[in-house]
Parts: C-alpha cells; structure tokens; sequence
C-alpha cells in the first residue's frame, strides 16, 4: 500500500498540526500552573501529551506503509491569553480547525480509494468528536462560573474521569 504524494504531503503537515496542537496546549498549562490552578494545569498538560501522541500515530502510520516522513516546521503557539475563557475558546476552536483538516485528509483517502488509511482516519474522525465535546464542555462551565469562580471549576476537573 503507497500513500498517494498528496496525502503524505497532508499527513506530514498533520504531524505538524498536532505538534503545534501540543505547543499550544503546553503554553495554556502554564498560564494556569503561573496562576495556582494545578488542576486547569493538568487539564492542558494532559491534552498536550494526548496531541504529541496524535503526531506520533501519523508518523508511526506513515513508517509503517513505507512512506517518508518530513516533519515540518512548527508554528510558535499564541502567548497572549486574556483569560481562562478566552484560553478554552482558542482550545474550541483549534480543535474545530482539526476536525476540518482530518476531514481533508479523509477526503484525499476517499478519492483515492486508499481504505487503509481511511480505517487508519477514522479513529482520528471519532477522536475529533470527543475533543470537540469536552472543550465545548468546559467552555461552557467556565461562561458559567465566572472568572472569579474558577477554584469551582478545579474540583469539578478533580470529578472529570482522564480520557483514554
Ligand atoms: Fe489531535
Ligand atoms: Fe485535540
């Protein structure tokens, strides 16, 4: 099985995609950890790790059929986070972005009737609802608190079970 060139261009701007992902995530644990919120922190150290992994399975995959990886250069992360809301806002709408662009690379797949890789997408696709849920999730519980309220919210990420 031979990845087409123009879905292992994709899947290697993927890796980056995730990579920045876990950048991204890393910089907002350490808004919160500066913060002493330990549990917002590990919320999105978490989720950072979960990215890293993400790019390693594309990687894995592409070594896996033969194709070459060419890691490509990683954007540096947004550092100016207003606040707690706006930090789970970037998270929804980055993992929207995401979602998009696994839906891009299932599309080449399908075009290309290349069925290994749609199975090997298809885990991405149903992630992607799961990541989307839970940041819209928090989001939500966040606009509800309040900014001033956020020591509820750690106890509420201590009752949250960790993905995966
Ligand atoms: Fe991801
Ligand atoms: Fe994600």
């Amino acid at each position: 099985m031979k990845l087409s060139d123009k879905l292992a261009n994709l899947m290697n701007a993927q890796i980056g995609n995730e990579m920045g992902a876990a950048m991204q995530y890393l910089q907002i644990a350490t808004y919160f950890d500066a913060r002493s919120l330990p549990k917002f922190a590990q919320f999105f150290y978490t989720q950072s790790a979960e990215e890293q992994a993400h790019a390693m399975k594309f990687l894995h995959y592409m070594l896996e059929i033969g194709a070459e990886v060419h890691i490509p250069t990683i954007e540096a992360p947004v550092y100016e986070i207003a606040d707690t809301a706006a930090a789970f806002q970037m998270s929804v709408d980055w993992e929207h972005e995401v979602t998009e662009q696994i839906y891009a690379l299932m599309d080449i797949a399908v075009a290309d009737r290349d069925y290994a890789s749609q199975t090997f997408l298809q885990w991405f696709v149903t992630e992607q609802v799961e990541e989307v849920s839970s940041m819209e999730t928090l989001l939500e519980v966040v606009n509800r608190v309040g900014e001033k309220n956020l020591f509820m919210i750690e106890s509420y990420l201590e009752r949250t079970p960790e993905e995966e």
